[in-house]
């Protein structure tokens, strides 16, 4: 990874992480999941790290995984980057901020479900296109979108790989609050050092408190997906969907 892919700023109490690898989208590369894991685990025990900030760029947040990644070097252990950072996200203790321009697909829509505060732009699209890459939903999003959504709503975004828009976002409550693109992430931050200057104790305890009746059925589901994802992902269908984008053509599931 170019170590701008990942751009980390630490300022009055708030850790701010920024995907900044927009030639390609700012898709994930292993590396970069490897940074974002190594960020929230020292950030865990950092005093000095009272809030964390996760943000793309005003047009895009993230095009998800590295396609071209998951052709040529699938996550292949538990402790791959990819998984790494999800168990981190999953069980980090402080608040997780998020601001959200542009499309969030895959892992850039199923991180937020970690997040406590996300803001989004009236321009963002979110989708989960895991079916139509051979694949299976990641970090827990098989339990908490339907648990958030209903099955039938999040049917249309796992099952038929539907995208939606920040309203839909909003009215559903994936997100806080919609802002121009231009503003999303200044406000993030501002939210982010409200929660700095809270006390610590209170705010992680509370935090801690919120989840605690799903914490294990979230660990649960996140660790069934893996055992599913893994397979697909060297599977025929994923394989071909992976080989159709970088070849900018069609799909060709007939066979799969
Ligand atoms: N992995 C690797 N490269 C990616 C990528 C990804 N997930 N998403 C985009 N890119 C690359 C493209 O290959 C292209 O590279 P090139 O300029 O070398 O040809 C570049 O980023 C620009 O992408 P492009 O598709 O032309 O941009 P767009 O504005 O037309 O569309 C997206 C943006 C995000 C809608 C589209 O790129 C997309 O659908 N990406 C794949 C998303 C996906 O399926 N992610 C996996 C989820 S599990």
């Amino acid at each position: 990874m170019s170590h701008d892919d990942l751009l980390s700023h630490a300022e009055a109490g708030v850790l701010t992480l920024t995907f900044n690898r927009l030639d390609k989208k700012n898709s994930i590369t292993a590396a970069m999941y490897a940074a974002l894991a190594d960020a929230l685990a020292a950030a865990r025990d950092d005093a000095a790290v009272r809030a964390v900030v996760i943000q793309g760029h005003e047009l895009i947040f993230s095009a998800g995984n590295d396609l071209a990644d998951f052709l040529n070097d699938p996550p292949a252990s538990a402790d791959a980057p990819v998984w790494r950072f999800l168990h981190g996200l999953r069980s980090f203790p402080k608040p997780l901020v998020a601001g959200v321009c542009g499309a969030a697909v895959g892992i850039g829509t199923t991180l937020l479900l970690h997040c406590d505060l996300v803001y989004a732009g009236d321009n963002a699209k979110f989708s989960l296109p895991f079916v139509n890459l051979g694949l299976c939903p990641e970090a827990a999003s098989s339990l908490l979108l339907p648990a958030r959504l209903g099955h039938v709503r999040a049917a249309e975004a796992l099952l038929l790989g539907e995208p939606f828009g920040a309203e839909q976002a909003a009215e559903w409550g994936l997100v806080n609050r919609i802002l121009p693109p231009g503003e999303v992430n200044s406000f993030a931050q501002a939210q982010a050092r409200r929660l700095a200057d809270k006390p610590q104790s209170a705010l992680v305890a509370t935090k801690r408190l919120m989840k605690a009746a799903s914490a294990d059925a979230v660990a649960t589901a996140m660790a069934a997906e893996g055992e599913v994802f893994g397979p697909l992902l060297r599977g025929p269908a994923a394989r071909e969907a992976f080989s159709a984008f970088m070849d900018k053509r069609k799909p060709d599931f007939s066979k799969v």
